[in-house]
C-alpha cells in the first residue's frame, strides 16, 4: 500500500465512522421530537372540535328523517316529514274510510260493509302470496283449508279456546261482505286480535279476496257434487 491509498483508506474509514454517527444521531433527534410531540398532543382534554375533511359529505344538507327538525321552523319553514293530510301516496290503496267502534257500538263495523275490495282478481303470483300470508298469519287459528280448525284449535283440544270462524264451510262467513272482513282484521273482533301492524292494507285486502275465492270456489265443488 502506498502512503497515499493509505492515507485515503484512513480518511474513507474516518469518514464513515462519522457518517454512521451523524446518522445515529438524527435517528435519535427524530424519535426525540416524535416522543416530544406524542407526549404533548396526547391529551383526553378536547380543546378544538378539530377539522372535517370534506364536511358537506359527513353531514347531510338535506333533510333527514327522525332528526330534529325544530331549526326550520326558526326559519319560518313549517316542515314536519309528514303527508299532507289528504293526500295519497301513489300505487297506494284509498284509507279505509271507517274508525274502529267504540266499545258497545257497532255502527262503523255494519257501515263497513258497503265498502268494496279493491283487489277485485289476483294473479296467480299475487294469489300465492295472498296464500302464503294467509297461512302465516291465520291459519294457525282458522286452518289451512279456512274450516276454523287450525292447530291452535284442534276441535277445542288445541290452546286457544275461541272457536274461530269457519271462513269455508259457514254461511254467515261466506255471506260476509269484504269491507266487514277487512273492519274485523283491521281493527280485531272479539278474541281474534288487529292484524294492522302485520299486514298493510294492501296485503289485508289480498288475504280478504283469497278468502272470499276459497268460499266462491267451495261453492261450486259443492253445486257440482249436487
Ligand atoms: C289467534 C287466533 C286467530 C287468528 C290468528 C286469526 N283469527 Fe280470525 N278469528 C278468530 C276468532 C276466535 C274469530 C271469531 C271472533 C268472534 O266472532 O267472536 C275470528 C273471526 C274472524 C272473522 C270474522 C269476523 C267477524 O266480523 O265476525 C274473519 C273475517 C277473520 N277472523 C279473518 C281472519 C284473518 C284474515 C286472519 C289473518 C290475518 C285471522 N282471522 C287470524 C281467531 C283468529
Amino acid at each position: 500500500m502506498t502512503r497515499k491509498k493509505h492515507y485515503l483508506h484512513k480518511r474513507n474509514k474516518r469518514f464513515n465512522k462519522l457518517i454512521k454517527i451523524y446518522m445515529m444521531k438524527k435517528y435519535l433527534i427524530i424519535s426525540f421530537l416524535v416522543a416530544v410531540v406524542a407526549l404533548v398532543s396526547c391529551s383526553d382534554v378536547k380543546r378544538t372540535p378539530g377539522k372535517v375533511y370534506m364536511p358537506d359529505m359527513a353531514y347531510s344538507r338535506a333533510i333527514e328523517s327522525y332528526t330534529d327538525l325544530a331549526y326550520l321552523k326558526d326559519q319560518g319553514i313549517h316542515f314536519d316529514a309528514k303527508p299532507v293530510a289528504g293526500t295519497i301516496a301513489r300505487g297506494k290503496e284509498m284509507p279505509f274510510p271507517y274508525a274502529m267502534d267504540k266499545p258497545g257500538d257497532s255502527t262503523n263495523y255494519v257501515a263497513s260493509k258497503m265498502v268494496p275490495n279493491p283487489i277485485d282478481s289476483l294473479s296467480v303470483k299475487d294469489a300465492a302470496e295472498a296464500e302464503r300470508l294467509y297461512l302465516i298469519n291465520c291459519g294457525i287459528c282458522h286452518g289451512a283449508k279456512l274450516d276454523g280448525n287450525g292447530p291452535l284449535y284442534k276441535d277445542g283440544n288445541g290452546p286457544y279456546a275461541a272457536k274461530p270462524a269457519t271462513l269455508v264451510g259457514d254461511i254467515k262467513y261466506e255471506s260476509m261482505p269484504a269491507g266487514q272482513m277487512f273492519y274485523s282484521v283491521a281493527y280485531g273482533k272479539n278474541l281474534m286480535g288487529s292484524y294492522a301492524s302485520q299486514l298493510n292494507k294492501h296485503q289485508r285486502w289480498m288475504i280478504i279476496k283469497y278468502i272470499k275465492d276459497k268460499q266462491a270456489a267451495a261453492k261450486t265443488t259443492a253445486t257440482a257434487a249436487k
